[in-house]
C-alpha cells in the first residue's frame, strides 16, 4: 500500500539550475533556497563541488553554501565526485553529502570521466571520509531507466551499481531517470529487482519528465512502498552530459498528487509556488509545472 508519509528532496537549487545556459548570480540562489527553506521542505540539495570547468553554473558552491541561512530541521545536502570536491564542501560548511555514479559505463565516462569501477573507488573514499566526520551520505544511480548512450539499461546493472553504493555506506539510493525514458512497467520491473537487496526505507526515485512520464513513474514507486521522492520546483533540470533531458518531476506537481492522495508531505504547496514564481522570473523562464501554470492562470 501506499505509505502515509512522503519526504520530498528538493533538488531545484542544483538539478535544476546546473543546466541552465546563463549563470544565476549568487544571491539569487542564495535567496531562493531561503524562500524554499521555508516551505517545509526537509531538504534541499543547495549545489555541487564538481569542476567549474564542467559545470560553470555550479562554480560559486563555496559561496552559495556559505551565503544561506541553514533553517533548524532543514538538511543541504550538495554533491562530491571525489574527495577534491568532499573537503571543499565540508570546508565550506556541508553536513551532508552526495556521491552520483551510473549504471551506463558511457554515461560514467562522459559525466565523471572515469569508468563505474574507478567511480566506486573515489566514491568508496568519500563516504569512508564523510562517515569519520559523521556525515551522511547518498547515492545516485543514473540512468536507472535508460542512457542517451547506450539505451536500454538492464535492472540487474541498476541493483549491482545501487548494491554497491549501499554496502559502502549511502544510506539512501536514489534511482534516477535520468533522461526520462522510463514508464511504470520499466519502473516496476527495476524496482522489483533492486528492493531484493537493498531496504526499500533506503530508496528514493529522482524522475526526469522528458516523456511526460515522471508523475506516473513516481505513482507507481508509491504503490510499491518508496517513500522518498525528489523534485526540482517549476521543473527545472537537465544533465549537462545527457542531451536532450528535460527537467525534474516539478515539486508542485507532485504535492497535488500527494495531497490529492491523502499522503503527509509537512510542504506548504502555495509556498513552493511562491519560490518558483521566484525562481522563473529571475532566470526568465516559463514554469514547467502544470499546477503552477493553472494556479497562476486561474
Ligand atoms: P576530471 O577532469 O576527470 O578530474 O574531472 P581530474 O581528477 O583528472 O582533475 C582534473 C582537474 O579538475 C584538476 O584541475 C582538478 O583539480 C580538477 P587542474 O589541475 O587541471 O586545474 N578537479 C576538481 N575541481 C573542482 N571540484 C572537484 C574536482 N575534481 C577535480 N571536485 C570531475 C572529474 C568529476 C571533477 C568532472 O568530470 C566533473 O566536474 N563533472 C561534472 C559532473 C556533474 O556535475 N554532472 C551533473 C550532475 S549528475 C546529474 O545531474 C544526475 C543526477 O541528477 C541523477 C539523475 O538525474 O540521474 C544526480
Ligand atoms: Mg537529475
Amino acid at each position: 500500500g501506499l505509505p502515509e508519509f512522503v519526504k520530498i528532496v528538493e533538488v531545484g537549487p542544483r538539478d535544476g539550475l546546473q543546466n541552465e545556459k546563463v549563470i544565476v548570480p549568487t544571491d539569487i540562489k542564495i535567496e531562493f533556497i531561503n524562500r524554499l527553506s521555508q516551505t517545509g521542505l526537509s531538504v534541499i540539495e543547495v549545489t555541487s563541488f564538481v569542476s567549474s570547468r564542467w559545470v560553470p553554473q555550479m562554480a560559486d558552491h563555496t559561496e552559495v553554501m556559505k551565503g544561506i541561512h541553514q533553517y533548524p530541521g532543514v538538511r543541504y545536502p550538495v554533491l562530491t565526485p571525489n574527495l577534491q570536491g568532499f573537503h571543499r564542501a565540508v570546508a565550506a560548511g556541508a553536513t551532508e553529502i552526495s556521491v552520483f555514479g551510473a549504471a551506463s559505463e558511457s554515461f560514467s565516462k562522459k559525466n565523471i570521466n572515469c569508468s563505474i569501477e574507478e567511480s566506486m573507488g573515489k566514491f568508496e573514499e568519500v563516504v569512508k571520509s564523510a562517515r569519520h566526520m559523521n556525515i551522511p551520505a547518498r547515492g545516485y544511480v543514473s540512468c536507472a531507466l535508460g542512457c542517451p548512450y547506450e539505451g536500454i539499461i538492464t535492472p540487474q546493472k541498476v541493483t549491482e551499481v545501487s548494491k554497491r553504493l549501499y554496502s559502502m555506506g549511502c544510506y539512501e539510493i536514489s534511482l534516477g531517470d535520468t533522461i526520462g525514458v522510463g514508464t511504470p512497467g520499466s519502473m516496476k520491473r527495476m524496482l522489483e529487482s533492486v528492493m531484493k537487496e537493498i531496504p526499500l526505507g533506503a530508496l528514493a526515485v529522482h524522475c526526469h519528465d522528458t516523456y511526460g512520464q515522471a508523475l506516473a513513474n513516481i505513482l507507481t514507486a508509491l504503490q510499491m512502498g518508496i517513500n522518498v521522492v525528489d523534485s526540482a520546483v517549476s521543473g527545472l533540470g537537465g544533465c549537462p552530459y545527457a542531451k536532450g533531458a528535460s527537467g525534474n518531476v516539478a515539486t508542485e506537481d507532485l504535492i497535488y498528487m500527494l495531497n490529492g492522495l491523502g499522503l503527509n508531505t509537512g510542504v506548504n504547496l502555495y509556498k513552493v509556488m511562491e519560490a518558483g514564481d521566484f525562481i522563473c522570473k529571475a532566470v526568465n523562464k516559463t514554469t514547467n509545472s502544470k499546477v503552477a501554470q493553472a494556479s497562476f492562470n486561474a
